[in-house]
């Protein structure tokens, strides 16, 4: 595990197995310089447990930086439950996670990634409080970050539209989004409200097809869509779908959407920018959901507050690309390079 490059120096990495439960899962704690590690628990059926270390560090490391980014008084953790996890099981797996999260005594907290949800996070705060994401009334700070993550993507796509295309409405700009689920479905939503022209795709064909329908939108498959002919593309599934081999094949002028980890690896950025293809990195313009859970576990109870702090994604990225392009660097490599600058700065003042 040290040898790996996605290893980056994680202060903490946990293997769990709980034989009553038959729960496989790993936390890992990139950082807690700034704060707890702070990064939701994915559920996913990997092939092998390597792979699952390996998306928990990248996911992990990724926090530090999206926290630092975003000015949160968090770090950076992240957790993979390997699954498939029976349904029979669910409730019992989840409460053997948040003893496990217990354990580690609030160097990590825990909330919602691809496949928990709300009422998972329930049975988590059973056992302990270094959790968020949980359920709150309608129009209060808390619950599912989807929503709030789709809109922090759209005021990025907002800021991207604007750079790119010169277009300061996004009525008629063509979006391939792929990935339907929480944070894409509301995104395309979103998009489609806005007048933008719609290309989905889902390895649940259903569900983007469902979709595609009440929005009169574009399907695709599932390969096809990160090169569609489109303005703008939002990656809104799993990381690492855009490598080298990729970028000459992609007619987008932008790239901005939720996933995690989008690049495979980080020429990817400096192949891109080469190509004129604008990045926005995942980091910062996916930070929507984690200001929201910060808010709900730090008590902040005012949604317009959260709702202000969400909206000033667009701006940031606007200012980091801004200084990207006249850096001559890949946006990317800048926001990697800034956040890291934060992390060193508290490092040094603690
Ligand atoms: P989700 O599980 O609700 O949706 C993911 C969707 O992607 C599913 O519909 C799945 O069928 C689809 N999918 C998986 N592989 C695919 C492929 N190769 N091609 C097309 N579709 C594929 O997950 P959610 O919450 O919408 O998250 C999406 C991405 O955004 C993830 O990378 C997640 O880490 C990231 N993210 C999510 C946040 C949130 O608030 N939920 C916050 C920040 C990032």
């Amino acid at each position: 595990m040290f040898e790996l490059p996605s290893f980056d120096g994680h202060e903490t990495v946990k293997w769990v197995f709980d034989p009553e439960t038959g729960l496989r899962a790993i936390i890992a704690v990139h950082s807690t310089v700034r704060g707890p590690g702070l990064g939701g628990c994915r559920v996913w059926n990997y092939a092998h447990s390597s792979e699952a270390l390996v998306d928990a560090l990248r996911l992990s490391q990724g926090m530090s930086m999206k926290s630092a980014m975003a000015d949160l008084p968090f770090g950076g953790g992240k957790a993979v439950i390997l699954g498939p996890i029976p349904e029979a099981r669910r409730a019992a797996q989840f409460q053997a996670f948040g003893r496990a999260v217990a354990a580690l005594d609030g160097h990590y907290v825990t909330a919602e990634d691809v496949g928990a949800a709300v009422a998972d996070m329930e049975h988590v705060s059973r056992q302990t409080d270094f959790v968020t994401g949980l359920p709150s009334q309608a129009g209060a700070v808390g619950g599912n970050p989807a929503p709030f993550t789709a809109r922090g993507v759209l005021r990025g796509i907002e800021v991207v539209a604007l750079r790119v295309l010169d277009r300061s409405d996004l009525d008629g700009v063509r979006v391939a989004v792929q990935g339907t689920g929480s944070v894409g479905g509301l995104l395309s939503e979103m998009l489609a409200e806005r007048g933008a022209k719609l290309i989905l795709a889902d390895i649940d064909m259903a569900r983007s097809a469902d979709l595609a329908r009440r929005l009169d939108a574009q399907v695709a498959e599932t390969d096809e869509v990160l090169t569609a002919d489109v303005d703008i593309l939002a990656p809104c599934a799993l990381g690492a779908v855009i490598t080298e081999d990729l970028v000459p094949e992609i007619r987008a002028k932008a790239i901005a959407g939720a996933a995690n980890n989008q690049l495979a690896t980080p020429m990817v950025g400096a192949r891109l920018a080469e190509s004129g293809i604008t990045f926005a990195p995942d980091y910062v313009i996916n930070a929507g959901g984690l200001v929201a859970v910060a808010a709900e576990y730090t008590g902040v109870e005012d949604l317009d507050t959260v709702l202000a702090d969400v909206d000033a994604i667009g701006p940031r990225l606007d200012t980091l690309l801004a200084q990207a392009t006249e850096d001559g660097t890949a946006p990317d490599r800048l926001a990697d390079r800034l956040a890291r600058e934060k992390i060193l700065a508290e490092r040094a003042r603690i």
